[in-house]
């Protein structure tokens, strides 16, 4: 199912490694990851954003999402799914199913293979390292959608789960960082090659505590939009809205 991302032939395990017929070969880090990006080295998530994703993941604001997600690969019978852009692998942990993660920041697979017992990998979605047509579903959420490589690495019938920000998603934490906050452009993807079959939205609120909101800005844009003396308005707990879009499409 693996290939080479050199020569695109079959990846197998031989002791410590990946290794193709080609003799192209990829270690197994001591952590359990392997790094199949041939390019684009330090691309990605860097180190603080992944740990303050974690962090703040990791307290259950968006436990909500994750279970929908987990009801959507139920319903929908999905034993294999690649989760692209899986970043620290919070919502492709505990599924029960067999997950392949994908992210192209060493440091978002460095975290999520130090947590969890999925099959984790440095690539890009832009070319996934697998076989064609070799899994059940691909999840990807808040992170790049390349389709021509999800319609390859999908089985026929196969699924595609897509998570967006809608338009309300972190509002109140805009109007805490700008004078004038906007609001999210609704960007529902619209798919040739793949039939959407659900699209749902999940909106709810929460109370951030103030560290775990200093953590939100950092693992989001804003981070990099904003000057440090707004992190200044950052004084309290906030009640935010969360409003994901949830879309499943079929090949
Ligand atoms: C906003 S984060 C979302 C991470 C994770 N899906 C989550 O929701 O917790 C976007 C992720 O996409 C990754 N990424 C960006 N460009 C990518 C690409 N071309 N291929 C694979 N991953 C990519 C980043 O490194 C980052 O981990
Ligand atoms: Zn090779």
């Amino acid at each position: 199912m693996l290939i080479c991302p050199i020569c695109k032939s079959r990846i197998v395990k031989v002791e410590s490694s990946y290794k193709c017929e080609n003799n192209h070969s990829f270690d197994i880090s001591k952590k359990g990851y392997t790094n199949l990006l041939i390019n684009h080295p330090n691309a990605g998530d860097n180190k603080e954003m992944v740990l303050a994703r974690y962090n703040f993941l990791e307290k259950g604001y968006y436990q909500e999402l994750k279970d929908e997600i987990k009801k959507i690969i139920n319903k929908y019978d999905i034993k294999t799914i690649a989760d692209l852009g899986c970043g620290t692998g919070y919502y492709s942990s505990n599924l029960d199913i067999e997950v392949y993660g994908f992210d192209i920041s060493k440091e978002a697979i460095n975290k999520a293979s130090s947590n969890r017992s999925n099959h984790y990998y440095v690539a890009s979605s832009q070319s996934v390292p697998l076989s064609s047509e070799a899994l059940d579903a691909t999840l990807i959420v808040f992170a790049p959608l390349f389709i021509d490589e999800i319609y390859r690495i999908l089985k026929p019938n196969g699924y595609l789960i897509l998570v967006t920000p809608s338009i309300y998603h972190l509002y109140e934490l805009k109007t805490k960082l700008y004078d004038n906050p906007y609001l999210n452009e609704e960007k529902k993807q619209s798919i040739d090659c793949l039939k959407e079959v659900e699209a749902k939205n999940l909106k709810y609120q929460k109370l951030i505590n103030k560290d775990d909101l200093l953590n939100l800005i950092k693992m989001t844009p804003y981070f990099y939009k904003t000057d440090s003396l707004s992190f200044d308005k950052i004084k309290k707990d906030e009640l935010i809205t969360l409003d994901f879009n949830i879309q499943v499409y079929k090949k």
